[in-house]
């Protein structure tokens, strides 16, 4: 198992350019199951989840090449409707074949995910939204046994605003025959990507990015060459570590109106901010940053996924500040070890108070998942001394090159193998 060996104290300075993103390029990837020819995705970043999705794929029978950021899957040859137990468990995402393989097959055989580091994250809006679309769904053996002989629009209404579940249902709709209403579906770009892919794949949907998504069926749809967005969280945690290591950093091929809140929230810590185009600039070397509650929520909210690599910007203030999670309120697996850096953060409930102290010191940590792995890749850089970051393979599914991106700023992080 991977680990970084990090030299602490360093600040992060010169040009980067964002990868694509991994949660847009994960849908894409099943949507390509929904026709039967070759699709090309373009931008998509070479990651750990990508690959795990390229498996899931080849299960289903699907030919998946990879290389250079293109990803071609044939799905001309699909002909097992399986997602099994041992991909699924090691990404949720994977669940995303549910819709696609309903739609274009009528049935499907997709593994529960299980359980989740970042807390319970249930699948039932999934299986209600099928259900809804006329779909039988039998939980046998840990597995979703899906059969649809025909499916028929609905109105759907999410209890809550989950962005699987609108993709997903998205999908499987493109199968159904009449329309189908998504109401309280989740606004996220991820979303609009993947509308946008369906509907350049000759779907008709209407409405995404709003709360209301309307699909009507269609009774096929071709294979497209498809551009996946720029990663937004990734560019996020690079924005947060810049202004933690009072650093100065242009990030560039990414889409600033998909930051708009972590942007006026860096604002507001003091640092500098600029917007140019596809760039984002972030120079934080004259200022110490103040301390800044957030409540994370859906978009346009401050996004979850930002939540961990925040609080450690925070713990290098020099005031008082609350983190609220409202999406996952359990998800403070980082807490317990930011408070090996020397890190004050006491939790109550679904909040977090940190008291800034200014300096954290190096510390041996463990990732339990991409985004706590990344708030301690943070904090490391931004302590005194050395850390050592065990797990680093959580980093590995969702941060491309993450060591090579950093160190070309001017971090020191060694990769090691034990
Ligand atoms: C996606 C992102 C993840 C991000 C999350 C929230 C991908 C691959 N992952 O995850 O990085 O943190 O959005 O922005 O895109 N919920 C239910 N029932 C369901 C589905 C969800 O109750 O059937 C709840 C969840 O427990 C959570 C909320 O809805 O509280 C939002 O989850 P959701 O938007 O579905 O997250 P994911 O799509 O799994």
């Amino acid at each position: 198992m991977d680990s970084f060996i990090i030299e602490g104290g360093c600040s992060l300075n010169g040009t980067l350019a964002c990868s694509g993103a991994k949660n847009a390029a994960l849908p894409a990837m099943a949507a390509a199951l929904l026709t039967d020819g070759v699709t090309t995705l373009k931008n998509v970043p070479d990651l750990q989840d990508i690959r795990t999705m390229a498996m899931v794929l080849r299960v289903i029978g699907a030919d998946v090449h990879i290389e250079d950021g293109t990803v071609k899957i044939d799905s001309s040859h699909c002909n097992f409707w399986e997602a099994p137990y041992e991909l699924v468990r090691k990404m949720r995402a994977s669940f995303y074949v549910l819709g696609p393989l309903i739609a274009r097959f009528g049935q499907a055989r997709v593994s529960l995910p299980g359980g989740c580091a970042l807390g319970p994250r249930p699948v039932d809006l999934h299986l209600k939204g099928m259900e809804r679309l006329g779909c039988d769904i039998q939980i046998e053996n840990g597995y979703v046994n899906a059969k649809a002989k025909k499916m028929t629009g609905r109105k759907i209404r999410l209890d809550v605003s989950s962005v699987g579940a609108t993709g997903n249902i998205m999908m499987a709709a493109c199968g159904a025959k009449g329309k189908t209403t998504i109401d309280n579906a989740a606004c996220e770009p991820e979303v609009v990507d993947l509308a946008d892919m369906l509907i350049a794949m000759g779907a008709d949907i209407e409405g995404a990015g709003t709360t209301h998504i309307e699909i009507a069926g269609t009774s096929k749809l071709k294979p497209v060459r498809w551009k996946v967005i720029p990663d937004r969280i990734e560019a996020g945690t690079y924005l947060i570590a810049t202004a933690a290591t009072r650093g100065s950093v242009t990030l560039t091929g990414c889409r600033p109106d998909h930051l708009q809140t972590v942007i006026s929230k860096l604002g507001d810590v003091g640092v500098d901010v600029a917007v140019e185009g596809k760039s984002i600039t972030v120079n934080a070397q004259h200022k110490i940053p103040e301390a800044v509650d957030v409540t994370t929520e859906v978009y346009p909210g401050f996004p979850t996924d930002l939540q961990a690599p925040w609080t450690v910007l925070m713990c290098l203030t020099e005031g008082d500040s609350i983190i609220t999670e409202t999406i996952y309120p359990e998800r403070f697996t980082h807490v317990q070890e930011l408070l090996r850096f020397g890190a004050k953060i006491r939790k109550k409930l679904n909040s977090i108070y940190v008291s800034g102290s200014k300096r954290l010191s190096g510390a041996s940590v463990m990732c339990s998942d991409i985004r706590a792995g990344a708030a301690l890749v943070i904090a490391a850089l931004a302590a005194k001394g050395n850390s050592k970051v065990l797990r680093v393979y959580h980093l590995d599914r969702g941060y491309e090159k993450i060591e090579k991106k950093l160190n070309a700023l001017g971090a020191k992080i060694r990769r090691v193998s034990e």
